[in-house]
């Protein structure tokens, strides 16, 4: 019994941790950021107000909302010397190579004056970690495509700030979309926490040993590249095209059986979760938010969202899935969104990156606050070889 919320035995020895930040329902497909469901706080909140909610425990009110996004606004810019550092990579670089290397890179500006056990050095990490990430994933891709770094502009939201970074140039003045801003705002919510996934244990288990929060994130954005996690919204997306190119629609049976195919290896990307045995609430946004983008921006008939919605349907009514409680994960859809307004794939799990920073830094900063907590250390079962002695080489 912990709180309002009891627990069969068996699930105890399997969690890792306990957390008052993120609940999650496999079974009902239910998620509550600190309480609140997230089909409310989706629609109801901005991404600044998710923030405030995941660290804080409480949605702000106005004045703590304007306080909070000055804060996180006036920390927007990063050490020049970034650049420097950034642009030691090729510019064909994997993004999220190089997220891994300049979140990383950020430990080397603050560490000296970090103090983990510092709730106050706590704090205004994660109001440089969440607000600098928007201006690394943006400095990120215009140097994949040659184009000068943008500065953060402190008139605008952050999501429509990310937007100005991404896709304005020094030539002319750039107008935020509505539409994107709010698709993208939508889009950082739904990533931002997640209880105890991957790439979130790795940030814990890398905190825990005292080691600066920012290179603990770091930690969890390589973590977070995997296909099987973070990286799923770009190989889904990669998956789609692939489908399409290859016949599209028709060939979907065909598809599904090579899925089916224990030899194949070939998975249905965005399918799937460890947590969720039923419908992952935050497919359904994606999907309801693939709907309004596509709608607003005249591609109601996007050919790919056509082809992502029949896959899902064949798909749920086949017993492969069914038996198996397969159903569209977070990275179903997403990739159909960013692809709608300009967002190249190779960037889809860097904005994943960005957005989870949150969620965190936030379970880094609950554990690290907790006076009971010590440095993890996992044990294991040995299979290997029992005790024997070394001969000499001439013997071996
Ligand atoms: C994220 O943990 C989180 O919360 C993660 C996340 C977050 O917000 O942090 O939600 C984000 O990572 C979402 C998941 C994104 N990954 C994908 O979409 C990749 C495709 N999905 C699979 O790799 C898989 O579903 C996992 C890894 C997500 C979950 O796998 P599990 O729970 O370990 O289940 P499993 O691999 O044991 O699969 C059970 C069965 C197996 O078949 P059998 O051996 O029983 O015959 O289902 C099959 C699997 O082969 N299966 C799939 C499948 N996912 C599982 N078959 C085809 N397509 C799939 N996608």
């Amino acid at each position: 019994q912990t709180g309002m919320f009891t627990y069969d035995p068996g699930f105890l020895s399997t969690a890792s941790c306990q957390s008052a930040i993120t609940y999650i329902d496999g079974d009902k497909g239910e998620l509550l950021y600190r309480g609140y469901p997230i089909e409310q706080l989706a629609v109801n909140c901005d991404f600044l107000e998710t923030c405030h909610l995941l660290l804080y425990g409480e949605l702000p009110n106005a004045t703590q909302k304007a306080d909070f996004t000055k804060l996180v606004t006036n920390h927007t810019m990063v050490n020049e010397q970034m650049q420097f550092f950034l642009r030691g990579f090729r510019r064909d670089a994997h993004p999220m190579a190089v997220m891994t290397g300049l979140v990383g890179g950020l430990s080397a500006f603050y560490h000296d004056s970090t103090d983990i056990n510092n709730p106050e050095h706590r704090e205004i990490a994660a109001i440089r970690l969440i607000a600098k990430m928007p201006t690394l994933v943006a400095m990120a891709y215009k140097y994949s495509i040659g184009q000068p770094f943008m500065y953060p502009k402190n008139s605008l939201s952050y999501a429509g700030n990310f937007t100005h970074m991404m896709f304005g140039t020094p030539c002319e003045e750039y107008k935020v979309s509505p539409v994107i801003e709010k698709a993208l705002d939508r889009i950082f919510i739904l990533h931002a926490d997640h209880e105890q996934n991957a790439s979130t244990s790795t940030v814990r288990l890398c905190g825990s040993s005292g080691t600066n929060p920012f290179a603990a994130i770091a930690a969890g954005v390589a973590c977070l590249w995997g296909p099987a996690h973070g990286g799923a919204n770009e190989a889904a997306l990669n998956m789609l095209e692939d489908i399409q190119r290859n016949g599209g629609i028709e060939k979907i049976g065909e598809f599904i059986k090579q899925v089916k195919d224990k030899n194949s290896n070939v998975k249905l990307m965005g399918f799937g979760h460890r947590v969720y045995k039923n419908y992952d609430p935050r497919a359904k946004l994606m999907q309801q938010t693939c709907n309004e983008v596509l709608d607003e921006l005249g591609l109601g008939n996007d050919p790919l969202f056509k082809l992502a919605k029949t896959l899902e349907k064949i798909a749920l009514e086949d017993d492969y899935f069914v038996q198996r409680k397969l159903y569209p994960n977070v990275d179903f859809y997403s990739g159909i969104v960013q692809r709608a307004i300009g967002i190249p794939v190779s960037l889809f799990t860097a904005i994943f990156a960005l957005a989870r920073t949150v969620g965190w830094i936030a379970q880094l900063n609950e554990m690290i606050g907790d006076p009971e907590y010590k440095i993890g250390r996992p044990r294991q079962l040995f299979t290997g070889s029992v005790k024997r002695d070394v001969k000499p080489l001439a013997e071996r």
